[in-house]
This record gives C-alpha cells, structure tokens and sequence, in this order.
C-alpha cells in the first residue's frame, strides 16, 4: 500500500480547500450572476443556499473522505458495504471533475494569452471586439495549453503537502491581498457608488425560479461541491481536526471573495462608464471578462494613462489566473488520487496517465471555438448549436453537480446513516453532539436538502435540454 498524503495543518486543509473553492466561479460568474439577478436580492437567496443546503453538504462530503481515507469510488463502495450500484455514484464522482478539468483548462489557457498580451503592452488591442474571437480560434493557443498542463502537472507531482498545499499557501494569501488592495482602488474612483448601490440595493423582481435554480448550481460549483474534491480532500484531512469548524471558514473565506469581487467588478464597471446599459451584463460570464473587462481598464488611461490602466489591468488577471490555478489542480488531483488508491500505482504513474488523459480531451475543447469546424458545431439540443466545449459545461457544470450532491445527501442519510456521518463529526469536535448543527443535519439531510437539490436538478434538465 502506498503512503497518503495528508495536510500538515488545519490551516493547511482550509487553503487548500479555498484554494479549490475560490477560481473562476467567484471573480466572475458570481458578479455577473449577481449583477443580472437583482443584486443583494440575489446574494440572499445565495447566503440561504451556502447556509442551509451546502455547508451540510460539505461536511457529508468531508467526512465521507475522512471516514475511510479513500478516493470518491473506494469512499462509496466502502461505505456503502461493496454495493456496485453507490459504486456507480462514486465513478459519477470523478467523471465530473474530470470533464470540468477539460473546459476549466480552455478558459485558463485563455487566461494565459491575455497576461501575456497586456504584459507586451497591448491591452488597447484587448479591448477591441473581434479579438477575443481571434484569440480563442487560433492553433497558437496549443502552445500555451502545453505549457500550462506542464505546469500543472509538476505540481501534482509534488503530491498534497509539496504540491497542493505548498502551492495555496502561497497563493491564497497573495490573491486576497490583490483583491483586496484593487477593490479599494476602485471604490476610490469617480462614479464608483453608482455601482455599489446597483450591487448592494436588492431589486426583488428579477427573482424567478431560474434565478434561484442558477443561485444553488452556482453555489455548488463555486463550493467545489458535487464533485468528490471535498471527499478526496477529506481523506488527506487529519483526524484530529474539526470538520465542522473547517468547512465553515471555508465556506466563508469562498462566499467573502466572491462578495468583495461584485465589489470590484460593478463599481469599476460604472465608474469607467457611468452610462453602462445593464442589459448588456447579461452575456454570458465567459464572454464577460473576456470581452468587457479590458475595455474597462483601458478606460482607466483618462485617470492614470496607459501604463496604469495595464498595470491594473495585469494585476487583475493575474489574480484571476492565480484563483484558476489553484482549483484546476484541484479538480485534476481527484482523478489522480482514485488511480492512486484504486489500482495501488505510484503518484509518478497516475500523474501521467492523466496526464496523457486530460490532454486527449483539451484538445478538442481547445478546438471547439472556431480552430475546428467540427468540434465548433459539434450538436445541437434544446435548439441551438452546439461546441464540444459547449457540451462538457452543459452537461457536467450545468446539469450533473446538484444531482451528485443529492446523491450524496440520499447516501449518507439512507445508507451510511445519519448515525455513522454523526460519529464521524464528533471525532475533533466534541461539541457537536448537541448542538443546533446536529439537530438541523438530522432533520434536513435525507429530506429537504435532497428535495431541493432534485428539484433543481429537474428544472435545469428542462431548461437546457427541452427548452
Ligand atoms: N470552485 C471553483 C470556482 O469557483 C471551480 C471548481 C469547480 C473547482 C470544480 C473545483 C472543482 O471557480
């Protein structure tokens, strides 16, 4: 048997697994969903969902890890007895990550071609509307997909505590510093209230069912739920350790950053120009920062010239780089760690084959916005066309994360037991025995919070597929 990794620390996990949480799904779909739905109207019904839904089910997922050190297909089939049919959840839980790897590394890559281009000087370019287009369909973008994988994977190979915690605790602390020192830059300029009261003033009509189904998926993928990362990372977590009191701090630290990015993003969105149609927020999150964030700092050159709008501009998407390189690791080391445990081969070996794996489909997701005809229009359902790329976010971000989160809520309850979870969270943290914590799990966990979640799972199914 090979030797596990584990977290050195409490503090170690918590990084970590912030480090996972915090990425693309804070800094700007949360802003922009924020921004469409209703502002504070929208981050209320999000704070209920992080509260009542996914913290419970962050800590099913945690102890589950934790209860049998195992990857999300051996947490499952132990768990459960050998049962082949939780068996099958399990792999649902590692397919998942897996194919959010694919499309999370695509974006990234674009990530990578735009702090190369504002650091050659060239955010003016940037801001002009055909190349976001030009840059997503050309081949040089596999040489950036090579080199970030490289990258990547050298990380994990340094393992949990070399690799992936070396790795938070060194940029977790820099990403919030930046974001931090960058909001308060914008809150400074002119105009900027107009955008904090557009945030912060709720606006109730624009809350409907769809508002409220994309406030949970947004909610689960911005956790990491739903994907056996919060599984795996339980079993490197010490058992030492507090479960309850973890997951909280990461939760908080994960809603706080996509707070303070609504912050930045709708004040400095005003601020450069006050006239902005609100109506044209509502394109997609992609198409969002890709599109619109470097007209807006090139609109800062009025302020502090062209050098100063880069500057600001390049801290910005480095940070954005920094949030995805940290959960890209992290939804790849999922993979990684069931090979690892499942067919007893070394790191070195998994790191490799998944390696070889993840490529074989980056590939034609690379592919998917216009280097490829026929990855760009790939299918179609629900009447529009549809990329490769378009297909992996439909089906695993969109659709499947609040089903593995029923799945998960459905398992404990009923078959692991709400008895067996509860002695695994009172081991480091003698306190929950008791407590209102408790009382809520017990209540909620096999009905309500399941309910919910397939309910949504259900309208989202009927939204994208049979709209
Ligand atoms: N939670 C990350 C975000 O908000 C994304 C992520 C998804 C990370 C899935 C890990 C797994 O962007």
């Amino acid at each position: 048997m090979q030797e596990r990794g584990q977290f050195s620390s409490r503090l170690g996990f918590i990084l970590a697994a912030a480090g996972s949480a915090v990425g693309l799904g804070n800094l700007v779909a949360f802003p922009v969903m924020a921004s469409k739905n209703g502002g504070a109207a929208f981050l209320f019904i999000y704070l209920f969902f992080v509260a009542f839904i996914c913290y419970p089910v962050m800590m099913a997922e945690i102890s589950m890890g934790r209860a049998t050190n195992r990857n999300p297909v051996g947490a499952f089939s132990e768990l459960s007895g050998g049962d082949k049919r939780w068996r099958l959840a399990g792999m649902l839980a590692i397919l998942t990550p897996f194919m959010i790897a694919v499309f999370y590394t695509v974006i990234t890559v674009w990530l990578v071609v735009y702090i190369k281009e504002v650091f050659t000087g060239n955010l003016r370019g940037l801001a002009d509307d055909t190349t976001f287009g030009g840059i997503v369909s050309s081949p040089s973008l596999f040489g950036y997909l090579i080199a970030l994988l490289a990258v990547i994977f050298l990380i994990l190979l340094g393992g949990v505590k070399g690799g992936i915690e070396r790795l938070a605790r060194v940029l977790m602390p820099t990403l919030a510093v930046m974001l931090i020192l960058l909001t308060i830059f914008v809150l400074t300029l002119d105009n900027a209230s107009v955008g904090v009261s557009y945030y912060l003033v709720p606006d109730f009509s624009r809350i409907d069912l769809s508002v409220i189904n994309g406030a949970l998926s947004q909610a689960f993928f911005s956790l990491s739920l739903g994907m056996g990362i919060l599984i795996t990372y339980g079993s490197y977590f010490s058992r030492e350790d507090n479960i309850p009191a973890s997951t909280r701090m990461v939760a908080i630290a994960d809603t706080s950053i996509a707070f303070f990015a609504g912050l930045l993003i709708l004040p400095a969105i005003f601020a450069f120009d006050p006239n902005t149609n609100t109506d044209d927020l509502s394109t997609s999150s992609v198409g969002l920062i890709f599109s619109f964030l470097p007209k807006i700092f090139l609109s800062m050159e009025l302020a502090v010239g062209y050098t100063g709008a880069s500057i600001v501009a390049s801290v910005f998407f480095v940070l954005v780089f920094f949030a995805a390189l940290t959960s890209l690791v992290s939804i790849i080391e999922i993979p990684i760690c069931c090979w690892m445990d499942e067919f007893k081969i070394s790191r070195k070996k998994a790191v490799a084959i998944q390696a070889v794996l993840l490529t074989v489909f980056a590939v034609p997701a690379t592919m998917s916005l216009g280097i490829s005809d026929f990855f760009t229009n790939f299918t179609s359902y629900g009447g529009v066309s549809k990329s490769f790329f378009d297909l992996i976010s439909d089906v695993f971000y969109e659709t499947i994360l609040p089903l593995v989160g029923f799945i998960v809520c459905v398992f404990c309850a009923h078959r692991w037991k709400v008895s067996g979870l509860k002695s695994e969270l009172v081991v480091g943290d003698p306190n929950f025995e008791g407590s209102w914590l408790e009382k809520y799990i017990n209540f909620s966990l096999g009905t309500v919070i399941p309910a919910v979640l397939l309910i949504v799972f259900i309208s989202t199914v009927s939204q994208i597929y049979f709209a």
